[in-house]
Formats: C-alpha cells, sequence, structure tokens
C-alpha cells in the first residue's frame, strides 16, 4: 500500500472539488490508503475509512462499537463533530443508534413492526397527499422562493410529525432545538441547552400518550410497559430528528443536483418509471449523511492496516460510495445507474430503520415537483448557494428557485 498523502490532521471538510463532490483530500486519500491513520483536533489519533470495502466491512462489524457515535446526532463533543475521549461514551436512554448488541437489539426489535415495508406502503397515500398539498401552496407563493423553507422541509416534517403523533405546530421549537444539535460550531453549553430543552417537550409528550394513547406511533410505544419514560423519550427523539433532516437535505440538495444536471431532470420527467432508481442513485451521489464513529472494541485487522482496541473509526459514506473500485465513473450522476449496494442508509445491525419511508417521501417529492415546475430553475448562480459544510447532514441551507409556469 503507498503511503504518498499526509495523514489528516482533523476530518477534510472543505467542498473544494464542487457542491457535490467529496472534498478533494478525502479522495486523494481513498485512492493511496483507504484505511488511514488521522489525528483528531485534541491531538489523538484514530483512523479514517474512505474504501467501499473497509467501510462496508467497518459497518457490518460489531466489534466496531457505535457508542462513541452519536450518529447523525453527534450530541455534544466540546471539539466541533469530533470525540474527544477515547472511552465509550455514556449511554442516553431509548438513543439506540449509539447502542451495541444486546441494548441495541431489544429497543430495535420494538420498532421494527411499526417500519415494514407494507406499513410504510400504506402510508404511501397520505405522503404523496402531503407533497401535493405543499405544492400546490408553492405554486400560490411568487417566485423567487426558498425551496428549503417552502418544500424542502415542510414534507418530511410534516410525514414524521403525523407518524409519530407530534403536533406539527411544535416544529418550530424542536427544529430550532434540532438544528443545533446538528452545527458543528455550536458550543457544547448551547448543545446541551438545546438537548434539554427537547428531551423536556419530549418526555411531556410521551408522559401524555402513555395516559391517554392516540392513534399513532408514539402511543403504539407508549402502551408498551416494557419502555421506560426515559426510554420513549430517547425514541422519540431520534426518530423525530433522524426522520426529517436526513430526508430534508436530500429533497433540497436533490434538487439543486437535478437542475445542475439539467439531462438528467429531463430523462426523469419524460419517464417517472426511472424514479426508483434515481432515488437510489441520488442516495449514492449525495450521501448527505456521511461522517459515522465508531470504537474499536479489540484490535482490528482492516485493509491491511491493524486498528488497536480503543480506536476511534471515522467512516465517510459519501468517499466508499464515490469509490471507483466499486461504481463505475463514479463521480457522474447517472439516473439510469444500478446504484445498489451503496452504503447511504448504513450497513449492518444500524441500517437505517425508516429507509423505506424516506424512499416513499423521496420518490414522491422529487416526482410531484419535477412535474408540477417543469420550468424550475436557480434564482440564484450556483456558486452562491449556502453550503451546509457546518452542519453534521450535509446539504443546503437555502435553496433560492424560480419558474415560469407551474402545472395545474
Ligand atoms: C440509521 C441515513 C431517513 C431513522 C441511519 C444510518 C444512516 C441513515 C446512514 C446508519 C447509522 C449508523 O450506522 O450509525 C438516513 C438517510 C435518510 C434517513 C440518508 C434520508 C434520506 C430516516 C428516516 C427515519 C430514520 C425517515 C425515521 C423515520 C433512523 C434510525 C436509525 C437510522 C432510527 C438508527 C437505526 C439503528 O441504530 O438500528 N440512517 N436515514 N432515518 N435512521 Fe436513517
Amino acid at each position: 500500500m503507498t503511503q504518498t498523502v499526509p495523514v489528516p490532521q482533523g476530518l477534510p471538510m472543505d467542498r473544494d472539488a464542487g457542491p457535490f463532490d467529496p472534498p478533494s483530500d478525502i479522495t486523494r486519500l481513498r485512492e493511496a490508503r483507504p484505511v488511514s491513520p488521522m489525528v483528531f483536533p485534541d491531538g489523538h489519533e484514530g483512523w479514517l475509512v474512505t474504501g467501499y470495502d473497509a467501510v462496508r466491512k467497518v459497518m457490518a462489524d460489531t466489534r466496531f462499537s457505535s457508542r462513541q457515535d452519536i450518529g447523525i446526532i453527534h450530541v455534544p463533543y466540546p471539539t466541533p463533530g469530533m470525540p474527544e475521549q477515547t472511552e465509550p461514551s455514556p449511554q442516553m436512554p431509548g438513543l439506540f443508534i449509539s447502542m451495541d448488541p444486546p441494548d441495541h437489539t431489544r429497543l430495535r426489535r420494538m420498532l421494527t413492526g411499526a417500519f415494514t415495508v407494507k406499513r410504510m406502503k400504506q402510508l404511501e397515500e397520505g405522503i404523496v397527499e402531503i407533497v401535493q398539498r405543499q405544492l400546490d401552496e408553492m405554486a400560490r407563493l411568487t417566485p423567487p422562493i426558498d425551496l428549503v423553507k417552502e418544500f424542502a422541509l415542510p414534507v418530511p416534517s410534516l410525514v414524521i410529525c403525523e407518524l409519530l403523533g407530534v403536533p406539527y405546530a411544535d416544529r418550530e421549537t424542536f427544529q430550532s432545538n434540532s438544528s443545533k444539535f446538528m452545527e458543528k460550531d455550536v458550543k457544547l453549553e448551547d448543545k446541551m441547552a438545546a438537548f434539554g430543552a427537547m428531551v423536556g417537550y419530549l418526555g411531556e409528550l410521551v408522559t401524555r400518550k402513555r395516559a391517554e394513547p392516540d392513534e399513532d406511533m408514539l402511543s403504539d410505544l407508549a402502551r408498551n410497559d416494557d419502555l421506560t419514560v426515559e426510554e420513549l423519550t430517547g425514541i422519540a427523539f431520534l426518530l423525530l430528528l433522524a426522520g426529517h433532516e436526513t430526508t430534508a437535505n436530500m429533497l433540497s440538495l436533490g434538487t439543486f443536483a437535478l437542475l445542475e444536471n439539467p439531462s438528467q431532470a429531463a430523462e426523469l420527467r419524460a419517464d417517472p418509471d426511472l424514479m426508483p432508481g434515481a432515488v437510489e442513485e441520488l442516495m449514492r451521489y449525495l450521501s448527505v449523511a456521511d461522517i459515522f464513529f465508531r470504537y474499536a472494541t479489540e484490535d482490528i485487522e482492516l485493509g491491511g492496516e491493524t486498528i488497536p482496541e480503543g480506536s476511534t473509526v471515522v467512516v465517510s459514506l459519501l468517499a466508499a460510495n464515490r469509490d471507483p473500485q466499486r461504481f463505475e465513473n463514479p463521480d457522474t450522476l447517472d439516473v439510469h445507474r444500478t446504484a445498489r449496494g451503496h452504503l447511504a442508509f448504513g450497513h449492518g445491525i444500524h441500517q437505517c430503520l425508516g429507509q423505506q419511508l424516506a424512499r416513499i417521501e423521496m420518490r414522491a417529492g422529487f416526482e410531484g415537483l419535477l412535474r408540477r415546475f417543469p420550468t424550475l430553475k436557480l434564482a440564484i448562480p450556483a456558486d452562491e448557494v449556502k453550503l451546509r459544510t457546518d452542519m453534521n447532514i450535509y446539504g443546503v441551507h437555502e435553496l433560492p428557485v424560480t419558474w415560469t409556469e407551474a402545472a395545474g
């Protein structure tokens, strides 16, 4: 293995190769040393894994503990986005994304029934309706508008609120608090305060649901006496956050990518049957939930390197999904591609629980948007779009768009 690239000091985050491509330092590293040592901002050493095969192995191997990872949430590390200690983090009740078996198994099992493909299919009609309503509202506005505010964020927020039984009217409270976890540069105290506010709000909500269950997923879970109120709160927190931040960013960054690749968008408009495959390709190409942390519970051989016990291991799903050893012309968006096997929903025991729901939302969302707004285009130059390089889930902060005519 050649070792011609320097060991990264911190995680390369600068999107110097363009808004959709991995940082060029990450690409260089993957070509030269797909399992590489790295130095964290606090000076301790860890490992950065960027090659497809190695990333997949990490995600599949439970000797790489998730207790270092607060997953897509990255609850407060003192150094932005980076763990400081090399000890496993304390567990938060219910937050099973950062648990290992058997705790993870016990909690995930209680939710799998609620997230089956069949259950999600039953929700499809309601999701299509939510998308249509949002598009109707958008069509009544005078462009230019911000697509994030008017479409990409409301759709998944409405869907997850309805599914869980969280009043949509409370969204400002949980959205402003949740974006504080997702921000890398927020002070620890502020993250803790936002976390406290969110846990307080959800704790009250699940307590009410336990006392007076309704027709929603949190009520179903609250009926189960095997779950404590603290666990219910943690589960609600995880689902609410994971359920809207990720999908919202896929909808907005995905639209940006389609507008920048007009021939691909035109093909999708002409043949909606391409949509399911196109959604997988957009997932692969954009990998908005990119960086995940693991913790080596013993010495582990990986890609010709030995990862010592106690190491923090960082994987880049975006780098893996752009690995030319796995996908031909990986940096090209191609809606005809078979992107099966991409890792954008993770892999192994923590593979995304909400993936079917997310797929339904994205298919309905992109399909509706392309059909209703055939002349949709960016309202500002592409290089002025504000990228979420400061957030744990990548995407755009705003997407100003315009159109000449909306279809009825
Ligand atoms: C886990 C991505 C949508 C709920 C994950 C993981 C990834 C991911 C990469 C693996 C984390 C790990 O291994 O540490 C995404 C993306 C989405 C999306 C890109 C949208 C496009 C959703 C939705 C929900 C959801 C809509 C819920 C309604 C979860 C949960 C886990 C998870 C609960 C933890 C599973 C476990 O630890 O067993 N997601 N997700 N996600 N996701 Fe998603």
